[in-house]
């Protein structure tokens, strides 16, 4: 069945960007002149996605203005004849579909993720989160779409972390297919002990999951924070019908946390036509005092 539709959960607190995300959504956060948000749809409907369901909360309708008609800005911006500016913003409100829920209370990825059971119905479908951007010539959702196409299974997009930084991120049991294609049969979210790790693959940002993981998620437990998992359920399919899991080329930013919110933006800038090369100079000079 062909993959029309993505998830966007973009409902967190984001408190690990706090005081910036007191009143702005994470997802807002730019890289260079475009916000977070804006690169996960264009992966979206670069992979052949036409219809999105991001899950917002309470102060995030900023999300919502931005992908709609802006008329009174565009008619400002061709009346001054800043044709540029107005390229720029005229095509987001025809990116795709975008549709909004409201997760209400933030109980966590499981939790935002089931509130899209009506809209993605009866069909396998994507999940992006609102804050990773991945940026690479094939779009990882794509990657993944295409892993599902080829075995069937839900499918999970994933990258190696350090040993340091397991403990932060769900770890998983692979065994290797093929090239960058893998199955994984486990996942354990956060580990807690060395024993617990599985290996130092973790699911960093995509997935795509079969309609079952709705069901799966209205009996899977909060854990012990209160929050639902999305990994606890998906480790359920993992366990009985196994997943693939694709290692996404790409360079994926956390837009969650600071330095990845500074990494996005000095990479994308040194390759943005606009910035790249006074902010070229200016990295070389600043180098040269740095101890
Ligand atoms: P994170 O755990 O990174 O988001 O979830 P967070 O809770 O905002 O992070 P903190 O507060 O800095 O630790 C990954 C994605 O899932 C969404 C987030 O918006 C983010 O895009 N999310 C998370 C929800 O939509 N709802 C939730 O209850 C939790």
């Amino acid at each position: 069945m062909k993959i029309t539709k993505a998830v966007i959960p973009a409902a967190g607190l984001g408190t690990r960007v706090l005081p910036a995300t007191k009143s702005m959504p994470k997802e807002m956060i730019p890289i260079v002149d475009k916000p977070a948000i804006q690169y996960i749809v264009e992966e979206a409907v670069n992979s052949g996605i036409t219809d999105i369901l991001i899950i917002t909360n309470r102060g995030k309708g900023v999300i919502e203005d931005h992908f709609d008609h802006s008329m009174s800005l565009e008619d400002v911006l061709k009346r001054n004849g800043k044709n540029e500016m107005l390229k720029s913003i005229e095509n987001i409100h025809k990116l795709a579909n975008i549709h909004y829920i409201r997760q209400i209370e933030t109980k966590g990825l499981g939790h935002a993720v089931l509130k899209a059971k009506t809209f993605i119905g009866n069909e396998p479908f994507a999940v992006m989160y609102g804050d990773d951007v991945i940026i690479g010539d094939i779009p990882a959702t794509k990657q993944l779409i295409d892993a599902y196409d080829d075995f069937g299974k839900g499918v999970l997009g994933i990258k190696k972390v350090d040993q340091k930084d397991i403990y932060k991120y769900s770890s998983l049991k692979v065994d290797h297919i093929h090239d960058n294609i893998y199955k994984c049969t486990d996942m354990i979210e956060k580990p807690k002990t060395d024993d617990a790790v599985l290996s130092l693959f973790s699911i960093l940002g995509r997935c795509v999951l079969p309609p079952e993981i709705f069901e799966i998620l209205e009996h899977t437990d909060p854990d012990s924070t209160n929050e639902l998992q999305l990994t606890d359920a998906m480790k359920k399919i993992a366990n009985t019908y196994g997943m693939t899991a694709v290692e996404y080329t790409g360079k994926r930013y956390d837009m969650g946390n600071k330095l990845g919110i500074l990494q996005a933006n000095i990479e994308v800038g040194l390759k943005h036509k606009e910035t790249k090369d006074g902010l070229r100079d200016y990295i070389k000079e600043l180098a040269q005092n740095l101890q």
